[in-house]
């Protein structure tokens, strides 16, 4: 069987798609003005043009599909999504990013689709200042929703936190806290310099070094990488039921363990990130009779994905911020 692997002899089981632009929040480090619709963006891929791209991906062994945005909640049909990712052959997990909005009303109806991982965006633990980073003040309602799907037996919880320098940085303790008693992660994110967010990005950039080596120190210690780990960094203790990953996307071996393949919610193909390319696919996922040219693209395409990003050179490629490609 054909497989998406790279000349790096890097393999692809997971796709990251997104379903729409749209975003509901304003964070701060993403959409601080929040969403404006993009001139002339054709409408996002149908349902019926996501189960013939999910086809191809499956037929070509992807495991695991995270559903991203934008924020992907805002899809009148992503239960629908879930339930036709859930159903694809070979396909084991299927994820959802979220900023948490609906998580009250939705998850268990997602969780019955077969929903099986979910990884809210909670970047501080205080409500005020969750309220200044995201311009909502949500943050009990969506603890909240954590702590339903918990109690309802989901499957995998993480809650992702962009560390942020004079923000959130003092946050960490709260964060441990929370680890203490709840079989939750906390994925540490660094922030990443996009299009739009440079003079911020300088302003609050913090690396995650310093985090770690204080992780460490304070007993938390390395899991081994599984094989299909990708890029984040693990930590357990033996006193706390979560655990910690740190994703830090400028260290040295981050490209190394890339497993992960986007596609826009308009169906465009990105290699990477921050690449400068995309390929669209949309013209591929019209008739269920263009399945062998769709995977023939996906195989060639994938030819030719760099060996890293250029974001250590300030170069952030296509990306004017993380909601236009799916964080
Ligand atoms: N740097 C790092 N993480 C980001 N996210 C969005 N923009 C950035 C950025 N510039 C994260 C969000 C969310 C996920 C979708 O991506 O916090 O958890
Ligand atoms: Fe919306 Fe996610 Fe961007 Fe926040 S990070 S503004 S929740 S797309």
């Amino acid at each position: 069987m054909a497989v998406l692997a790279d000349r790096y002899g890097r393999h692809f089981p997971y796709l990251r798609l997104s379903l729409l632009e749209a975003c509901n929040f304003r964070c701060s480090y993403c959409l601080p003005e929040g969403y404006r619709a993009t001139p002339g963006l054709p409408a996002p891929l149908h349902a019926d043009e996501i189960a013939r791209l999910l086809r191809a991906f499956a037929a070509l062994g992807m495991r695991k599909l995270r559903l991203t945005g934008g924020e992907p909640t805002l899809r009148k049909d992503l239960t629908a999504i879930i339930a036709l990712a859930a159903a694809s052959p070979g396909v084991e997990k299927v994820a959802l990013t979220t900023n948490g909005c609906l998580l009250r009303k939705r998850r268990a109806e997602w969780q019955a689709a077969g929903l099986t991982a979910l990884n809210v965006s909670v970047d501080a633990l205080e409500r005020e200042r969750f309220a200044r980073i995201t311009g909502h003040d949500r943050l009990d309602d969506i603890l909240l929703g954590i702590e339903e799907a918990l109690a309802a037996g989901f499957p995998s919880l993480k809650l992702n936190a962009v560390l942020l320098r004079g923000l959130n940085d003092d946050q960490i303790p709260a964060f441990l806290d929370y680890l203490r008693t709840r079989p939750v992660s906390v994925r540490f994110i660094e922030l990443m310099q996009t299009g739009t967010n440079r003079a911020y990005f300088e302003r609050h950039h913090l690396r995650a070094d310093a985090l770690e080596a204080q992780l460490q120190a304070d007993g938390w210690q390395p899991l081994p990488r599984a094989g299909d780990a990708g890029p984040a960094r693990e930590y357990a203790h033996p006193d706390y039921r979560g655990r910690i990953g740190v994703i830090a996307p400028y260290s040295r071996d981050f490209c190394a363990g890339c497993n992960r393949l986007r596609v826009t919610a308009q169906g465009d193909l990105r290699l990477c990130l921050f690449g400068n390319v995309g390929i669209p696919l949309r013209p591929l996922l019209q008739h269920d009779d263009q399945a062998d040219e769709l995977q023939a693209t996906l195989i060639s395409q994938l030819g030719l994905k760099a060996l890293g990003h250029g974001l250590h050179r300030g170069e952030t490629g296509l990306t004017p911020h993380l909601a236009a490609i799916g964080g």
